[in-house]
């Protein structure tokens, strides 16, 4: 595996692949990576002859107040995975690289539409920051294929539209879940949180997989968002949002099949996220509040 940190490094041994006509796989991180991560690499090489994964704590994704200053930051360990997982190339750049003007100064993409409201409703201009460097890294790599963590349920859509909006040939692959056995999605952010804690988190999926057997089961949506609220209160998780959407993130109403819940919950000071996908059933579900965040308890 090459490791790179400049940019016309990238270009020229990325030059050689293509003129030898092969595919290329992209898997953009922030390191402090886990099986989760390598599950996007192992994609990316059954989808391509190349697999470039780049490493860049992304300071334009971080609001303030969040855990710029925190995010773990492993590359040695990271260089290692990514060796044993036959990642051919390594991109790591630096900040000054990246963003050589500062941050104030820096162009920036904003998908619009899907970036508003969960995640990025709480976490104002995250989805600009993350758009911003998708882009470039992807105007840097020139990937045939690009691999991405359906965990981040929403950010995956914002780069599939992105990609479809600015006529990118890219394409997107949404990698599935990779679950710890208690079922918590696996997360960088999650060695962030104590024993007593780590147990806790695990409601989470707990609480979403008892809410979609209800919908499965035909009951009302809005009975089974309350049971949701409280059964994350009572196990000690804050919701920031917990919504049913359709696939792409629009509204449920009585047409909708196919839909997932999303939701986000603070643990002390780290931030929990994670989706399960149902299918409703035929008889329609009680759509009148699906607005976010209504009725949960303690709101009032
Ligand atoms: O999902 C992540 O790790 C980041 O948001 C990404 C896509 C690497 C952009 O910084």
């Amino acid at each position: 595996m090459r490791t790179l940190r400049d940019i016309q490094a990238l270009r020229d041994a990325l030059g050689e692949y293509r003129r030898r006509g092969q595919r290329i796989a992209l898997v953009p991180t922030m390191g402090n990576l886990h099986a989760g991560h390598l599950a996007l690499v192992e994609s990316a090489r059954q989808n391509a002859d190349v697999v470039v994964s780049s490493l860049f704590v992304n300071p334009m994704q971080f609001g303030p107040g969040e855990d710029l200053d925190a995010y773990p930051r492993t590359f040695e360990a990271d260089q290692i995975q990514l060796e044993a997982a036959s990642c051919d190339v390594l991109f790591a750049p630096t900040t000054t690289t990246l963003y050589p003007d500062g941050l104030e100064n820096q162009t920036r993409v904003h998908v619009p539409d899907v970036s508003q409201g969960l995640c990025g409703g709480s976490r104002p201009g995250h989805f600009d920051g993350v758009s911003t460097v998708v882009t470039m890294l992807f105007n840097l790599v020139q990937p045939d294929v690009a691999c991405f963590g359906e965990k981040d349920y929403q950010q995956l859509a914002v780069i599939r539209k992105l990609v479809r909006d600015l006529h990118l040939p890219i394409e997107i692959i949404g990698v599935p879940i990779v679950r710890a056995e208690d079922g918590l999605a696996l997360s960088s952010r999650n060695g962030y949180l104590s024993l007593e804690q780590r147990e806790i988190a695990t409601r989470l999926y707990r609480t979403l997989c008892d809410m979609r057997s209800a919908l499965e089961a035909g009951e009302s949506l809005k009975k089974v968002l309350h049971q949701g609220y409280c059964a994350l209160y009572d196990a000690g998780l804050t919701p920031d949002y917990l919504e049913l959407r359709d696939t792409l993130l629009g509204p449920v109403d009585a047409e909708t099949r196919e839909a997932v819940l999303l939701a986000a919950v603070q643990l002390g000071p780290t931030r929990l996220i994670d989706n399960l996908s149902l299918r409703l059933p035929e008889t329609p579900v009680d759509t009148t509040d699906t607005t976010p965040g209504a009725n949960p308890p303690g709101s009032q």
